[in-house]
């Protein structure tokens, strides 16, 4: 299956792997609204894009205005076939830090704040019978690891609730799609020393790459499914006494 999308919305759009996935739709026809809080990274994107992209400057945690602005983009846009929900932060946590403030921040950008989109692009598609709504999730969401609890449990919510999402819509002719990247080289990861660490351009062709096959999820790159395999799979009182 190969599909091809006229109307694209990706939410975390201004860098990283959301900026490379609006250039590379854009420069392949798609029209694309490009939604972040940073209105000047928008508009130089949308400057090099040369028309086919529309920028929205909108924080995530603003729930209370996502409906109109969901409703004003699939106007302007005239549809929308596909949406990407791309949105994360990752602060730094020090190994003995509980920060309720950190925490809170990444559960709601990274996972509230996605169900806030991605339930206005479900009712949307649900009712056209038709479209693609995909969540950028992590390999982080594989596991619990001790570095980051509310960035795992962001990302294992996420997985779980797009998993939930393709059990509803796939009956209505809606996919799903999970994309779980290894670590990118991007401003969330800027000073990190993490393995197999890969680049925007690799990361956004792999991401895209899924949302046109019919793939339901899928690791980028794929050498992370089966070293994620092996990560599940390492019982929990070994995995507590490592960091992997
Ligand atoms: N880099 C990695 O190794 C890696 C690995 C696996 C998964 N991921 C996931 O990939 C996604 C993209 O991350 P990235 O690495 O490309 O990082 P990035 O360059 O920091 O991009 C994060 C994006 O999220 C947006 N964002 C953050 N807070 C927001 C808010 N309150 N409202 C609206 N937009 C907000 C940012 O835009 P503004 O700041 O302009 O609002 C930016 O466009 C994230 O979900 C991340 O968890 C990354």
């Amino acid at each position: 299956m190969s599909a091809t999308f006229s109307t694209a919305i990706v939410v975390g759009a201004s860098s990283g792997i959301g900026e490379a996935m609006v250039r590379k739709l854009a420069a392949g026809g798609t029209r694309v609204a490009a939604v972040a809080r940073r209105q000047g990274e928008l508009d130089r994107i949308a400057a090099a894009a040369g028309g086919n992209v529309l920028p929205f400057a909108h924080d995530v945690r603003d729930y209370d205005a996502t409906p109109a602005l969901f409703a004003r983009i699939v106007a302007e846009l005239g549809g929308c076939d596909l949406i990407v929900y791309n949105a994360g932060v990752m602060p730094r946590v020090e190994e003995s830090e509980y920060d309720f403030g950190k925490d809170r921040e990444m559960i709601e950008v990274n996972l509230l704040a996605g169900m806030c989109w991605l339930d206005l692009a479900a009712a949307h598609m649900e009712a056209q019978r038709k479209g693609t709504i995909c969540g950028i999730s992590s390999v982080a969401g594989d596991r619990g690891r001790r570095g980051n609890p509310a960035y795992h449990t962001s990302k294992a919510g996420m997985s779980t609730y797009l998993e939930a999402l393709r059990n509803r819509l796939s009956r209505y002719g809606v996919r799903v799609v999970t994309v779980k990247p290894g670590p990118v080289d991007t401003p969330m990861t800027k000073g990190l020393k993490l393995p197999l660490m890969i680049g925007v351009d690799q990361a956004a062709d792999g991401a895209l790459a899924l949302m046109r096959s019919g793939a339901s999820e899928g690791y980028v790159p794929a050498i992370w499914g089966p070293i994620m395999w092996v990560i599940r799979n390492v019982p929990s009182t070994i995995f507590r006494r490592t960091n992997i």
